[in-house]
């Protein structure tokens, strides 16, 4: 029996050595330092392990030696033999949980990452101004009924011109305004092209639309851009008036530009409806008198200094909106529509136009520029 006594001296001796070692620190302080102290001490600990309970290990050189006992004397060596295995792996186990924890605290400490620092920010980004305005407009019209309508940005000349009663010899065809793809297919000009598209596809039924879209056109200027948005929007049914459109504008402007905002309509020319009308806005920085009022706060930056004439409406008061009018009969008869039978209104506004006059955006190339400072405010 001395032999295994002897070993499971030199065992409890081992492993109060280790123990100590890894309760005070294996190495200097300092992020090497202790890494490397942590490897010497997990070298240590498997040549331990293997020399005491490795195959070719201490205690199973007991179990070999078996042989040269009395027969009598083995069962009881045996069983002895046994238990200090399983002593010994136990110890093993608990040791090899104590320098792992160790090794965790010591790379926390010695790295120079610090666990308990707060994480980095990721900033939230924020709808674009355009988008806030578009998404503006088509909520309040939802609101009224309409429904959302697309139209392709690259269409046939049907739908951009033809159809909407815009003869082959009209102006705004001309090479210097449209982006042609061929003879017959075009970049639309506007988003009347939805007019077509949805009186084609939606016969002899009432119509409530609102189409939000891309639409292009061959000019580059501070007020301009080749690629620009506009809304438009279409109602036929029959009975509709022009007294329908001009109550429905007048509920969108006071909802978009405020409730003592009022409007008016100058007389225009669209090929596409009859009467024509351009609508305007009373100023919401001056409030329509052409001089920018004292007390006019955060929004006197844009249209001037207070007592200075209005920049934002160039003193008229008013800002014009857009165009707009009683669809015109030879669409319908374009269409197929009984001129007859309907009637309805349209308008188109440039949706770039309208987030410049709400916010006081003096440039339109702020739009596109993607400037984090100028997206900020929005
Ligand atoms: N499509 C016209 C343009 O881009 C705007 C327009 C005017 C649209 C009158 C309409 C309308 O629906 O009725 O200049």
């Amino acid at each position: 029996m001395q032999p295994i006594e002897e070993i499971r001296v030199r065992l409890d001796g081992d492993m109060q050595q280790l123990e100590s070692l890894v309760a005070g620190g294996s190495a200097p302080a300092g992020a090497s330092g202790a890494q490397e102290g942590d490897k010497a001490l997990s070298k240590r600990f498997e040549e331990l392990k293997v020399k005491y309970t490795g195959k070719k290990g201490e205690i199973s050189g007991l179990l070999r030696s078996m042989g040269t006992l009395a027969p009598e004397a083995r069962p009881e060596f045996g069983k002895l033999v046994n238990e200090l295995r399983d002593y010994a792996e136990a110890k093993f186990a608990a040791l090899q949980a104590k320098i792992q924890e160790a090794e965790i605290a010591s790379s926390l400490s010695g790295s120079t990452l610090d666990a308990t620092l707060p994480g980095y920010r990721i900033p939230a980004g924020s709808l674009h101004p355009m988008t806030q305005v578009r998404e503006e407009i088509i909520s309040f019209f939802q609101g009224l009924g309409f429904e959302l309508a697309l139209a392709p940005e690259v269409d046939n000349d049907w739908y951009n011109f033809e159809a909407l009663n815009i003869p082959p010899d009209h102006p705004s065809r001309d090479m210097h305004d449209t982006f042609y793809v061929d003879d017959k297919v075009v970049l639309r000009t506007h988003t009347s092209n939805v007019q077509v598209h949805y009186m084609e596809t939606h016969r002899d039924q009432p119509i409530r639309i609102i189409a939000p879209g891309f639409v292009y056109r061959v000019d580059n200027d501070a007020t301009h851009s080749p690629m620009f948005q506009q809304v438009e929007c279409l109602v036929v049914d029959k009975d509709i008036s022009f007294a329908h459109l001009k109550g429905t504008l007048f509920l969108w402007a006071r909802h978009m530009f405020g409730a003592e905002t009022t409007m008016r309509f100058r007389p225009s020319y669209f090929p596409f409806t009859e009467p024509s009308a351009e609508m305007d806005v009373s100023c919401y920085f001056c409030k329509g008198t052409g001089t920018v009022p004292t007390g006019s706060g955060t929004l006197a930056p844009a249209g001037g200094a207070p007592g200075q004439p209005c920049r934002t409406c160039k003193t008229t008061g008013w800002i014009e909106i857009g165009g707009c009018g009683s669809v015109d009969p030879n669409v319908f008869g374009k269409v197929g529509w009984d001129p007859e039978k309907y009637t309805g209104f349209a308008f188109g506004f440039g949706i770039d136009r309208i987030t410049m006059l709400k916010y006081g955006i003096p440039d339109i190339s702020h739009l596109t520029r993607n400037d984090n400072r100028f997206l900020r405010q929005f």
